[in-house]
């Protein structure tokens, strides 16, 4: 038998496929929400949850003072800091809605700010916010609170006043080191920025520092990759999210602003992908799958040694919560049996709050078949290994079987009727092996979808 590099498999599986943070994913979510359908839902997982695990909170804060021109966020740029407190005041009266609905204390577990970037805001306009939803909460005793901080503007006050607020994780957006990667994504971010950051955090008592790289940007060498890899490591953050670079001109508009001919063709960002998992994996840190490694001892690394992962909106995360409740323009919330997301632009989720509704434009409610695949597919990425339902043996075998036949033959897993377990190999392939069991897309039940992804690698 012929033996397949795992430079060939590389490119046979960068196809456009969905990062599955939900299930079913976005683009097959319902325009039309059913409001009601959605707030019992939530009201019924609230009740279900609050009490033995708590909840996790999500707000996003979607200003930054310059354009990122790759960033494929949600995100309003400005230099007008004036626009801080009127984003938080409605924000807040979001949670008023939630908060009045669910009528009890939630027990906050998990808290992340994210963005945009949260420390366009003041360290005290933070703190109020802050306060405000901690006020009728209840904050759980093993809770993991975390933020995103641009290196550029992120200070010793937002660090020390967050701390105050319970935070002990920060997550900097690195991106790359080298300036002319920096200069054409329009990022200019001095690398001593990036060590003050970071010095700080520590010195803030911050227990874990994680990195945001990313590879496949314009102008990005083999040569820059690795020195932009070794000044982060030296460095020794707890965790690294080395992420594909997504290109969605067709959403993220601020990407039609450089030359694609600038972006590295398709096997040089193979190689930097690869270039990346050996110096980090030789470095000593744990490849958790999908874009993530984490220093052996850090927490994310034992729960997928130990089968106590879970992942939602905000990637991967060791608190398993079932209910996700996001806040701000644009966020998701996940109640486990439905999805809701606000509406994308300022205006039209200002508008919706000061009417006094719900500001959700689209969301989806699970159906049985739905849940049972959710499960399959958050098993396959939080622990490489699924057991299948006897009740779901004929639809596996419609769609995901004859997919598995062919993965297994490329040495990406193990299967028979009662389930699957993933191979070492095959972790390198998680979306594509999820993507087995998306029924939603076998069956195109929406024709431009495969269209929607960026693509795997
Ligand atoms: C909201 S941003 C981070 C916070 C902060 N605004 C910053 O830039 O430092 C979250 C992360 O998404 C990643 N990201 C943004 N656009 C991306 C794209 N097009 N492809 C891949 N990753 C992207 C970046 O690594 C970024 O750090
Ligand atoms: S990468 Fe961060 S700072 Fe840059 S535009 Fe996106 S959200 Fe804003």
């Amino acid at each position: 038998m012929q033996t397949i590099t795992v430079q060939e498999l590389l490119a046979r599986y960068d196809k456009p496929v969905p990062r599955y943070t939900s299930y079913p994913t976005v683009p097959f979510w319902k325009e039309s929400l059913d409001v009601n359908g959605w707030k019992d839902a939530f009201g019924k997982a609230f009740r279900e949850h609050n009490e033995k695990e708590g909840i996790s909170l999500y707000l996003h804060l979607p200003f930054c003072e310059s354009l990122c021109t790759y960033c494929g966020c949600n995100k309003k740029i400005t230099t007008n800091h004036g626009v801080e407190s009127e984003y938080l005041e409605v924000l807040l009266k979001e949670w008023r809605i939630y908060r009045d609905l669910i009528g009890e204390a939630p027990i906050i577990r998990e808290l992340h700010l994210g963005g945009g970037t949260p420390t366009f805001f003041q360290p005290d306009n933070l703190r109020k916010l802050l306060e405000e939803i901690y006020k009728d909460s209840i904050i759980h005793p093993a809770h993991e609170f975390s933020f995103e901080g641009h290196p550029n503007n992120t200070t010793r006050e937002h660090l020390d006043t967050l701390y105050d607020l319970g935070f002990r994780r920060v997550s900097y957006g690195v991106q790359d080191n080298d300036p002319d990667v920096q200069r054409i994504i329009n990022r200019l971010q001095p690398l001593e920025n990036v060590r003050r950051a970071v010095d700080q955090a520590r010195e803030a008592g911050y227990n874990s520092v994680n990195f945001d790289l990313i590879y496949g940007l314009p102008l990005q060498t083999i040569d820059k990759m690795k020195k932009t890899i070794e000044t982060s490591l030296s460095m020794h953050p707890d965790r690294i999210a080395f992420y594909s670079y997504a290109h969605v001109p067709w959403t993220s508009r601020g990407q039609r602003l450089f030359d694609e001919n600038d972006l590295p063709s398709a096997d040089l960002k193979l190689d930097l992908l690869k270039l990346g998992r050996e110096l980090f994996t030789t470095a000593g840190y744990f490849d958790i799958g999908m874009d993530h490694f984490a220093r052996p001892e850090d927490d994310l690394s034992l729960a997928w040694k130990e089968g106590r992962l879970h992942r939602n909106f905000m990637g991967y995360t060791t608190q398993r919560t079932a209910l996700l409740l996001g806040l701000g323009v644009s966020s998701i919330s996940d109640s486990g049996t439905a999805f809701a997301q606000n509406e994308k632009t300022l205006h039209d989720y200002y508008e919706r709050i000061a009417a006094g509704e719900l500001p959700v434009f689209r969301g989806y409610l699970l159906d049985k078949e739905d849940r049972s695949f959710r499960r399959y597919i958050l098993d396959i990425s939080c622990r490489g290994e699924v057991e299948f339902k006897e009740e779901d043996l004929e639809t596996l075998r419609t769609y995901s079987f004859p997919e598995l036949e062919k993965l297994e033959a490329d040495g990406l897993l193990h299967w028979n009727q009662k389930g699957l377990k993933v191979t070492p190999l095959g972790r390198l392939f998680i979306r594509n092996i999820c993507a087995a069991f998306d029924l939603h897309m076998a069956r195109g039940r929406n024709g431009a979808e495969s269209q929607k992804f960026s693509k795997a690698i």
